[in-house]
């Protein structure tokens, strides 16, 4: 008479929890979106830095020109654009919808 030990499959089943929980708290982790490290993922920092000019104006500067302007960097850093800041030009950006909004969000409250 064989009767199977229940305790791996208990095993089993509290990896599987702790493992799905875990992936549940990275993804919270991810959804409350540090606007900087959005700038890296998205490349922004290829042309801008926080302090200083590269090819397009500096996210200190941004910040100070346009307070309480979400809804226009929003739309501009969708769109891109040229002429603001000199003759280079911005491609339109694709990143996510939501993730454009908190860095524009994040520009227009002074990067707080
Ligand atoms: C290929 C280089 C490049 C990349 C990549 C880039 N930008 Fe820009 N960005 C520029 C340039 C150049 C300007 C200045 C455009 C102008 O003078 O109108 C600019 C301007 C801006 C402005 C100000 C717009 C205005 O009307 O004054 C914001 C905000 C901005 N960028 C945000 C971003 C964000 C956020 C990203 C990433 C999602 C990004 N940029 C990626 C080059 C870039």
């Amino acid at each position: 008479m064989k009767v199977p030990h229940p305790m791996p499959r208990l095993l089993r089943s509290a990896i599987a929890w702790l493992a799905l929980s875990c992936g549940f708290a990275a993804q919270t982790h991810a959804a409350s979106k540090n606007p900087q490290a959005l700038l890296a993922q998205h490349t922004c920092t290829a042309c801008h830095a926080q302090d200083q000019k590269i090819v397009g104006p500096s996210f200190n500067d941004i910040a100070k020109k346009y307070p309480g302007k979400a809804a226009y960097l929003e739309g501009k850093i969708k769109l891109g654009g040229t002429g603001v800041w000199g003759n280079l030009s911005m491609p339109p950006q694709s990143a996510p919808d939501e993730d454009i909004r908190t860095i524009a969000a994040w520009l227009a409250n002074g990067m707080k």
